[in-house]
């Protein structure tokens, strides 16, 4: 079996102790590839240079809107900068949280905007992080329709709103979350979207699925993620996780 951690933070502190155990570790346990996400410009050097030594690292460079307000104009060069590197392939994680409101929700949307105009200008795939901002995060989407590509991250809104993020040219990303419990909202949309559409991810240190949760999350555990999508979809694992795989270099147009 082949799978491709969609979205990885395999940078966070939580890995410090064991990070490079873990980097050498990843493809013996099935993991072909990850995709470390940046989230703040910090990190855009890190990113780089972690893709530049890990052979089967991708990497996104981007301000999270957790990061919204260190943001400046100068910034989009340092993430166009660091998209000429080998396996750079994304500008991510943008986006709007509403939930956490840690940067104003005004410079928030700013911030997203910017970034989306610069994918939409360099034809790069974006991650996207929405958290309780669907309907400001649609808003500025539509404005790019026909100049998106790329992941709509821990996928947590609408049936409705997931299909019109297909219609706009993304795919939709499952985490951990999905083998909670109460996810049950998430197991319908996740059995009815088109295969050819959908991604599994950790976002490792967090969202451990079920049996691990309360446990820092590693890229190994999104077998679980992967077992609990192909009960969903009534298919068995071997055959669904191919066709992630594929659809992983297709929404991030890795040849
Ligand atoms: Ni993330």
């Amino acid at each position: 079996m082949r799978i491709f951690d969609t979205h990885a933070h395999l940078l966070d502190e939580q890995f410090d102790a064991d990070r490079e155990q873990l980097l050498v570790s990843l493809p013996s346990a099935g993991i072909a590839h990850v995709m470390e996400a940046c989230c703040d410009e910090a990190g855009i050097d890190r990113v780089v240079a972690l893709a530049a030594r890990v052979p089967y690292l991708y990497g996104s460079a981007g301000v999270h809107p957790h990061s919204a307000d260190e943001f400046r104009p100068e910034t989009l060069d340092h993430i166009r900068e660091a998209l000429t590197h080998e396996r750079m392939v994304a500008i991510g994680e943008i986006g709007l949280d509403y939930h956490y409101d840690f940067s104003p929700r005004d410079v928030q949307r700013a911030c997203f905007d910017a970034q989306l105009a610069l994918a939409a200008e360099l034809h790069a795939p974006i991650i996207i992080h929405d958290r309780e901002a669907h309907g400001d995060c649609m808003d500025l989407l539509r404005q790019y329709r026909g100049r998106l590509s790329g992941v709509m991250h821990c996928f947590s809104a609408s049936y409705e709103i997931a299909k019109e993020c297909i219609d706009l040219g993304l795919h939709i990303a499952f985490g951990g979350a999905l083998t909670f419990k109460n996810a049950t909202h998430q197991w319908e949309i996740a059995s009815k979207l088109p295969l050819e559409r959908l991604l599994i991810e950790t976002d490792c240190p967090y969202m451990t699925p079920v049996p691990f949760r309360g446990t820092r999350n590693d890229p190994t555990r999104i077998i679980h993620t992967l077992l609990k999508l192909a009960e969903l979809r009534n298919t068995d694992p071997e055959t669904l996780s191919e066709a992630l795989f594929e659809n992983s270099f297709r929404a991030f147009s890795i040849r």
